[in-house]
């Protein structure tokens, strides 16, 4: 049981599908995040509302190991800013390009996003892989860019209801973390933050049962280590995302490789979200 300060929270273990990489991955002793992923949602006074609601919240919770990211819609981000120098959450952008600046526009740069003080920054969302024919050489761009202004990237990743009905889900994912992540040397792959998203359950109500979950994220820690190194495998952070709530999310966190949550519309209400980050 863990005592957060909102309310006392029951983790129960559940047998996991497949073995785990060894012993220390059940120390976890890397950092567990919840992010909240609040897409093109909010009005100003509604965003400064639910930022000031959670800052307060926070102030009661212990967070050991354990960090809470905001990430707005680019408007309110310097607002999240502010709030945040007093407050136990960091800040994360939804986007960026991959230009320091110049004639893009409409875009956001990492340079822009380091000078508010954002530390974050989603990218390879399914939304934007979709919407707007994100490419992996795009999204390994992005990093690259991110990375040279020291903001963490949080890369998505997740396979299509299609690709798991046809079990190559595996593979997708696989793809996805090759052609985007693994040109990076270890020091830079350490600063990135990875989320499994299957699409299938992003915004559907229906989030993939903590086995499958489970199944790959471990996977996606293996892959981590062929390609690096055990150490650096153990150390990365691999959020859950597709309908985690308050009512699953601490079945979900309980699981020896998923590492927290990347939370769409459940970000949205202060309440439920601080019922998700007390699962962690
Ligand atoms: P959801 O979205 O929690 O609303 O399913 C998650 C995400 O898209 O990051």
């Amino acid at each position: 049981m863990t005592d957060t300060g909102r309310g006392t929270f029951m983790k129960e273990k559940k047998p996991d599908l497949k073995p785990n990489l060894n012993i220390k991955t059940n120390l976890k002793m890397r950092k567990k995040i919840v992010a909240g992923n609040w897409k093109m949602n909010m009005t100003f006074d509604e965003a400064e509302t639910l930022l000031t609601e959670i800052a307060d919240a926070l102030d009661d919770f212990t967070l050991d190991n354990t960090e809470v990211i905001l990430c707005p819609p680019a408007l309110y981000l310097e607002m999240a800013s502010d709030v945040a120098e007093e407050a136990s959450f960091s800040v994360g952008a939804q986007n960026c390009y991959p230009a320091d600046n110049g004639a893009f526009t409409g875009e956001i740069s990492p340079v822009m996003l380091r000078s508010l003080q954002v530390d974050y920054c989603i990218i390879g969302h399914s939304e934007r892989r979709k919407y707007f024919n994100e490419s992996h050489e795009f999204l390994m761009q992005k990093a690259d860019a991110l990375l040279r202004h020291d903001i963490h990237p949080i890369f998505c990743c997740g396979e299509v209801l299609s690709e798991r009905e046809a079990n190559s889900h595996f593979d997708v994912v696989r793809k996805q973390l090759e052609e985007s992540l693994f040109h990076l040397p270890v020091e830079e792959f350490k600063k990135v933050v990875i989320a499994y998203e299957p699409v299938w359950a992003i915004g559907t109500g229906v989030n993939a049962t903590p086995g499958q979950a489970q199944e790959m994220h471990a996977y996606i820690r293996q892959q981590i280590v062929e390609k690096y190194d055990y150490e650096t495998a153990n150390n990365t952070t691999i959020l859950y995302g597709g309908s985690c709530n308050a009512k699953n999310a601490a079945e979900l966190f309980s699981q020896n490789d998923v590492d927290g949550g990347l939370i769409g519309g459940a970000s949205l209400k202060s309440e439920e979200f601080l019922q998700i980050v007390s699962a962690l």
